[in-house]
């Protein structure tokens, strides 16, 4: 990952490749928004700015020669758009302008990013968003990946981030500053992890290799244990939900508990992630178009496990243990058919009428076996419903539960830019997954899906507190990429439950 040090040094001395600088939207044409640049060149800028094309706008980069005035090869220039009210800028502004600039950095060794970092908030935030910017997922490129082999190919088809940024803040010696740094690395590359996890190809992630990747992922962090229940462990064990969905596949189910495990925790937190490595559907199979997507199927459980690591790493006092539902949902000749009747742990059977709201019947096996291991609050994440785009879109996530544990994860989430929306759990909508046969039914309607699916979920947790998020359209990008946000596996939730975490360290 990209190296990340403060600084004090004047933006003008300051020798690197590329200086970040930042532009406002001022009622009269665009600022430069620098107390430390020669006026003369801030007036040039200003006065150039039609001529250059910068409006001084969100998500615009542009970059220019620094000239004989700057110590730098490059300036860039990043919108925050209009100031608040109060002058200032949204931290999630600042995170944003920073991420969107580390991403026209790819290829360079070195850049100085002078944005407001004047406290230890916009501090988190730029780091944040530089770290969070700097991504690239060439793995599978033969040439083109960075490496330099190709230059034209490398051009072309991705090169690595910037190696090196150095954040230019009068605050470079405090500790809590410095502290802020590190945690905001700590964060950045548990988000990377989880875009890793979700762009890797379906082929070589399935349930076994990302049980072999929690492991990998745990391996030298204290006080974290990983285990691994595979496909004959959670037949006879009774987790009827994992193995039903896991049953299609040649390449067999697994329940991984992820425990982070401080000497005296305050607090105890499960978190719950649906690991679909690649949902077809089943036997209620998805139609053709877009199904590549459903790579990104697991993208909840990559989340659980990136957070419990960060939550290790940054030493929280706070016991995280993470459950991985992970199972490969295919079509194969010993698939689970529409019209199944499954058990899952603990005895509450399901009539399985739509094999492809498969996400459910993993998560209840998991949300069980939180409940009975007697954690404060269980919070729940998965890509679970198409449903959840129709009514938020691609941008914002949608967080369901009991009333108290919502609004904490809708707080949470505020306070790290991620985009929540509190949805409801109406008691009238239960009739819609009745089952003529079974205790319940995997699906119900057309009509309110996301929340059908939540109360489904909510069957399997009773009255403990609890949460459940829904990632369906923020886990993964297919469009473009913008701000920090790259194209692919976004990580979406990592920073809201560490958040939340963090929240339960500083409640008692
Ligand atoms: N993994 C999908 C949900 C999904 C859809 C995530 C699009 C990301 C993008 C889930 O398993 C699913 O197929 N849900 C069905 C449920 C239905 C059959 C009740 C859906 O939402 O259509
Ligand atoms: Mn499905
Ligand atoms: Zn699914």
């Amino acid at each position: 990952m990209t190296d990340v040090t403060l600084s004090s040094k004047n933006p003008t001395a300051v020798k690197a490749e590329a200086l970040v600088v930042a532009t406002a939207q001022t009622s009269d044409g665009v600022a430069v928004v620098s107390d430390q640049l020669p006026t003369d060149l801030l007036t040039q800028l200003e006065s150039l700015a039609p001529q250059l094309g910068v409006t001084g706008a969100r998500d615009e980069v542009r970059k220019i020669p620094a000239g004989a005035k700057l110590a730098a090869d490059v300036l860039v220039l990043t919108g925050l758009g209009e100031r608040a009210e109060d002058g200032t800028f949204a931290t999630e502004t600042l995170r944003r302008a920073a991420g969107a600039a580390t991403r026209e950095l790819a290829g360079l060794k070195s850049a100085a990013i002078a944005l407001p970092a004047s406290d230890d908030d916009e501090i988190t935030a730029v780091t944040e968003g530089a770290l969070l910017g700097a991504y690239a997922f060439n793995r599978y490129r033969s040439a083109g990946n960075g490496s330099g082999k190709d230059a034209a190919k490398d051009a072309k088809n991705g090169k690595d981030p910037v190696a090196a940024i150095e954040i230019l803040t009068p605050l470079h010696k405090n500790q809590k500053a410095k502290v802020a740094a590190e945690r905001a690395a700590i964060v950045a590359a548990a988000v990377h992890a989880a875009r890793d996890l979700v762009n890797t190809a379906p082929n070589e992630l399935y349930p076994a290799t990302f049980a072999d990747a929690a492991k990998a992922a745990a391996k030298d962090v204290k006080h974290v244990r990983v285990t691994v229940l595979d496909d004959k462990q959670l037949a006879s064990g009774g987790y009827g939900g994992l193995t039903a969905v896991g049953q299609g596949s040649s390449r067999g189910p697994r329940l991984v508990k992820v425990a982070y495990t401080p000497a005296k925790p305050s607090a105890k937190v499960a978190l719950v992630g649906k690991g679909i490595t690649f949902d077809s559907g089943g036997i209620s199979i998805k139609p053709a178009a877009g199904m590549e997507a459903m790579k990104s199927d697991m993208a909840g459980a990559a989340a659980v496990l990136s957070t419990v690591v960060a939550a290790a790493k940054l030493n929280l006092p706070v016991a995280v243990t993470g459950y991985l539902c992970l199972a490969e949902n295919m079509p194969g000749g010993n698939a689970q058919r529409p019209a199944d009747v499954i058990t899952i742990y603990g005895g509450k059977t399901v009539e399985v009428l739509n094999t492809d709201a498969e996400g459910r019947i993993v998560m209840a096996d998991g949300l069980v076996s939180a409940v009975e291991d007697g954690h404060d609050v269980v919070l729940d994440i998965a890509t679970l419903t198409g449903a959840q785009m129709v009514a938020l879109g691609n941008r914002t996530s949608a967080v369901m539960g009991t009333d108290e544990v919502r609004d904490e994860v809708k707080a949470a989430a505020d306070a790290t830019g991620e985009l929540f929306w509190p949805m409801p759990l109406p008691e009238e909508l239960k009739s819609n997954i009745k089952s003529k046969v079974a205790d319940v039914a995997n699906s119900g309607p057309r009509w309110g899906g996301m929340l059908n699916a939540g109360l489904f979920l909510k069957t399997f947790v009773g009255d403990h507190p609890w949460a459940h998020l829904d990632i369906a359209g923020p886990a993964f990008n297919d469009g473009g990429a913008h701000g920090y946000t790259p194209g692919g596996g976004t990580g979406v939730g990592v920073r809201t439950l560490l958040a939340f975490v963090e929240g339960r360290a500083s409640a008692k």
